[in-house]
């Protein structure tokens, strides 16, 4: 155990170890040091390098990197279009046949369209905005269901230079509306409905609440989905089919600024006003598509590639459209849950279209893990060679079940660490090079420079602390659009000279880093500053439970208990003996100091939209003080149920 000052103490020891497979190791597109030598050589030649060879431009830089902390400007002068990267250029090579995206709609129905069919829509969709009023430099709102008319709008708007501002499908009118307002947005993309879980989720009427609130919104474009009636209001709204049956398919592109705003992301603070993250062109092109190539091992030409992610989250921007279109990458797009109609949809879906790459978070894991692994057994999905996680720490125990029962035993599984503000993946291994260590995020990519400090800032070599960046990466936020002081106070203020993400991590003896969860969230028993991620993997090592949150509740003796909401698998059930046996677990696998106060059992976990446990909600419930902000959950009954069940005595009291 580390002393008693440190930042975030470091518990949980993992002994596991995966090097590369000898037959994937042998066919990868990387599988030595290079790429790592090269960097850390000169990492701005390296990038310039990453450049050229990823991405065509139409004229070439004058600098790859100027830094004035925190703004930076990469790839200065040079002028491209991302567009033209994702599409024109694949099709002018000869590849216009080859499939862009495999698009299943949740009810059962399918589309194919191709590197032709996609450029085909996207020039018109160019058209159709432009015949709008939409100039360059004009910000496009988008929300929409997971359909390939989103992909269609996004790159639309990157070929006119028009940024885009996608809401996520699931968020309510007033995030909409709010978003819409920050951004001044003056066109909306969206849909009549979208499909979930076997019903219609109605995105219109959002959008027509949200757009009375918002003056500078021209127009409503409608792609029909679901089929279900809508108002339309009159000059203002217009079907999406009714413009592009007239739009010409030839649109050229515009010449954009490296330094071009590509696209605003809000990020979703549960408190604060969003914060609109600010990326650009160049740089970001270059990023996403380098790690797109070497971090998921892409075969363009063979792979089947799935991120099961929505593209409302930065993880559909970057690795469902931006990278793989940029590598001329084959997707699967999915538009509803992982259980309509039933709970394997996911497995049929890898069966059906040879999925070689799956990307999935580890709260889909863990809802997979609780299901059974019966499910994905019944299926073939001998034609992963890869697997990726994104979002949350994956607990190792996940992580192995995962490697298991989904790669059986064969597939790499890549812990990629990064945020909505990086862009891009920085943390993550190489699946070639890297022997990985279940709930590692191992080391930086090549290129990338991070971290652990203490609360003093010094360089933490072995522990726990706080994860930075010390130097400027291509694909970072440019800024928080409107606000450049609180870009610089959120990022850049806690550690002179370095971007703070907000992450605890820990550096074990050979030097691999740990994510510990949000710093926010670590719990101080006794003295020693504990992280959730820990105790969690404890408590999911156990093989009676599929998921865990662990918050710390007020208490007179240790000033802080640990108090373990506890998820078990289908087959379980849950009792008194149970819970004891969970608190002495967690003890005997990360020392007494960690054990359990208390231990509620649960069914489901009040979650963000994008999978992330709410701990700040769960600490609310165990301190007994009344519930904050549910709007973001996924499910607001949860919390509810959670509730009653604290104060109903259930609980394993000590
Ligand atoms: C967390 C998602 C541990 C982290 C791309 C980060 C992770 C936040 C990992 C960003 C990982 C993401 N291991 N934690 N592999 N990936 N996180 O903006 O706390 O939705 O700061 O971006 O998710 O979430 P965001």
């Amino acid at each position: 155990m580390s002393d008693h000052s440190a930042a975030i103490e470091d518990f949980l020891l993992e002994r596991r170890t995966f090097p590369p497979p000898r037959a994937f190791r042998d066919a990868a597109a990387v599988s030595d040091r290079s790429l790592y030598e090269a960097a850390d050589a000169d990492w701005e030649g390296f990038w310039a390098a990453q450049a050229r060879e990823l991405v065509d431009w139409y004229e070439p830089w004058t600098s790859v990197c100027e830094w004035d902390l925190p703004f930076a400007t990469w790839f200065a002068g040079a002028k491209l279009n991302v567009s033209y990267n994702c599409l024109d250029r694949h099709v002018e090579a000869g590849q216009g046949d080859r499939v862009a995206f495999f698009w299943e709609g949740e009810p059962g129905d399918r589309r194919v369209i191709t590197y032709s069919d996609l450029l085909d829509e996207v020039c018109r969709f160019a058209n159709v905005l432009k015949g709008l009023g939409v100039e360059r430099g004009d910000r496009v709102a988008i929300y929409m269901p997971m359909i390939p008319e989103l992909p269609v709008a996004m790159l639309a708007c990157a070929r006119i230079g028009a940024p885009h501002s996608i809401v996520f499908g699931g968020f309510s009118s007033e995030a909409l509306a709010g978003r819409i307002q920050d951004a001044r947005a003056e066109v909306l993309v969206t849909a009549d409905g979208g499909w979930r879980r076997g019903t219609i989720s109605g995105l219109k009427p959002n959008a027509d609440a949200a757009c009375a609130e918002c003056p500078t919104i021209r127009h409503v474009v409608v792609v029909r989905r679901t089929g279900q009636e809508v108002a339309m209001v009159d000059g203002r709204d217009l079907w999406w089919h009714d413009l592009m049956g007239g739009a010409a398919t030839e649109c050229a592109p515009e010449r954009m600024d490296s330094e071009d705003l590509l696209y605003l992301l809000y990020t979703s603070g549960t408190t604060a006003k969003p914060k609109g993250i600010m990326h650009t062109t160049g740089g970001y092109l270059t990023q996403i598509a380098f790690t797109h190539k070497y971090v998921f091992d892409l075969k363009a030409e063979s792979d089947v590639y799935w991120c099961a992610a929505d593209i409302g989250w930065v993880t559909g921007h970057s690795y469902i459209v931006y990278g793989p279109l940029a590598n001329g990458a084959t997707g699967v797009m999915y538009e509803g849950t992982p259980d309509f109609p039933d709970r394997d949809r996911w497995w049929e879906i890898i069966e059906r279209y040879r999925v070689s790459i799956l990307y999935t978070a580890p709260t889909a894991i863990r809802t997979f893990m609780k299901w059974g692994s019966e499910l994905p057994a019944k299926h073939d999905l001998s034609s992963l060679r890869l697997l990726g996680s994104v979002g949350e720490p994956i607990n190792p125990e996940a992580w192995v079940w995962y490697h298991e029962n989904i790669g059986g035993g064969r597939c790499p599984v890549v812990d990629t660490w990064w945020q909505t503000e990086t862009g891009s993946i920085l943390i993550s291994p190489l699946p070639g090079v890297t022997t990985l260590k279940p709930g590692s995020a191992t080391f930086p990519l090549p290129g990338v420079g991070a971290e652990v400090v203490d609360d003093h800032g010094n360089r933490v070599e072995k522990g726990g602390g706080y994860l930075c960046l010390t130097r400027p990466w291509p694909a970072m936020l440019r800024g928080i659009y409107g606000d450049p002081e609180r870009y610089r106070q959120t990022y850049w203020s806690r550690f002179e000279g370095r971007y703070f993400a907000g992450d605890g991590a820990k550096v074990d003896d050979d030097g691999y880093l740990w994510l510990l969860g949000r710093v926010d969230d670590v719990m101080n028993v006794s003295g020693h500053r504990i992280s959730t991620t820990e105790v969690e993997s404890a408590l999911v090592d156990h093989p009676a439970v599929a998921e865990a949150a662990v918050v710390g509740a007020q208490d007179p003796t240790t000033g802080q208990a640990i108090v373990a909401y506890v998820t078990l698998k289908a087959s379980e059930v849950a009792s008194e003996e149970r819970g004891e046996e969970l608190r002495t677990h967690v003890a005997s696998v990360i020392g007494p100091i960690a054990r359990p106060r208390t231990v509620i059992f649960t069914d489901e976990l009040p979650k963000t939209r994008s999978g992330k446990i709410m701990r700040r909600l769960l600490a609310d419930v165990a301190n007994g003080r009344s519930l904050g902000d549910t709007t973001t959950l996924a499910d607001p009954s949860v919390v509810e149920e959670i509730r009653s069940r604290a104060s109903g005595g259930s609980a394993d009291e000590e």
